[in-house]
């Protein structure tokens, strides 16, 4: 048989093996074609996205960050704790164990920048809300060898002694308004009032509640005379992965 010395046998000319025979033996058109088809796969994969309002799914109890928990959330990027601390706990089963309940997109849906980072050099704070007292919060963001002996945190003193920037807040929740965080005009209004209400127990916090349910209220650095950068940041962290109630959403959606 007078083979071309190919293996295979020749397909029919009408075939589209024929067709594709083409392409193998002629390198730019296989790559111009290769590019034609991803590019086709690609559209049909990123269009749709175009035409959807939004690919988070929401989740109820997430709302926007209080006006004081905003401040502390700018202390903590200010001060680069998110060099060392991750804010995302990933869906795996070492970190649902250690952390708590996978973060959901929806969680972090206010946050501008988010602060999901990818290092660790400390331990993901996503969930850490709660986790400990102010008393234990203060004590350690203070020194934290006094809490934890091995512990290589640098200590911020400092913060219980800053008075809290506040001019501003008002500012800040407008600007976070155009990013899309549903700060509505009363809350802009209101981000002074309500600053300084969150760290006053004795305010009266029915607007706030109004405003941000399941905020809480208390004097976060355990000192009532003063509105300090470790009022801010304490509530801030002991906000952090408070808001979903895990258990209304389990049941529910059978996740996990
Ligand atoms: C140089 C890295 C580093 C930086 C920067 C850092 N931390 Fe830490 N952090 C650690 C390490 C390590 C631990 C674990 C030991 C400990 O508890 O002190 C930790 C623990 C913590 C914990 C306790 C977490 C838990 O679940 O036990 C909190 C809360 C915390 N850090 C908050 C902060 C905040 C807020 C900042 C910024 C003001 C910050 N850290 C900056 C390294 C860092």
């Amino acid at each position: 048989m007078a083979d071309t010395g190919a293996t295979k046998t020749p397909p029919a000319p009408t075939s589209i093996w024929a067709k594709h025979a083409f392409f193998e033996r002629n390198s730019i058109w296989l790559l111009i074609g290769i590019l034609l088809v991803v590019a086709i796969g690609g559209l049909v994969e990123i269009v749709p996205l175009f035409y959807l309002k939004s690919t988070i799914e929401r989740v109820s109890g997430v709302r926007p960050w209080t006006p004081l928990e905003l401040a502390g959330r700018n202390i903590y990027v200010r001060e680069g704790c998110y060099n060392c601390h991750s804010q995302m706990v990933r869906p795996l089963r070492d970190e649902v164990e250690r952390y708590g309940h996978y973060s959901l997109a929806a969680e972090s849906m206010y946050d501008h920048p988010f602060q999901w980072g990818s290092k660790r050099t400390g331990p993901d704070l996503a969930r850490v809300g709660g986790k400990y007292s102010d008393e234990w919060q203060r004590q350690h963001l203070h020194d934290p060898r006094s809490v934890v002996p091995g512990s290589i945190m640098p200590g911020y003193p400092f913060l219980a002694q800053n008075r809290l920037q506040i001019e501003y807040i008002g500012e800040d929740l407008s600007t976070q308004a155009l990013l899309g965080v549903p700060y509505s005009p009363e809350m802009v209004e209101n981000a002074l009032n309500d600053l300084r209400t969150q760290a006053d127990p004795n305010a009266d916090a029915d607007a706030l509640q109004e405003r941000y349910p399941g905020a809480q209220q208390r004097d976060f650095d355990g000192n009532p005379a003063a509105l300090t950068e470790a009022d801010a940041l304490i509530a801030y962290l002991q906000a952090l992965g408070t808001m979903v109630d895990f258990k209304l959403y389990d049941d529910k959606a059978n996740v996990r």
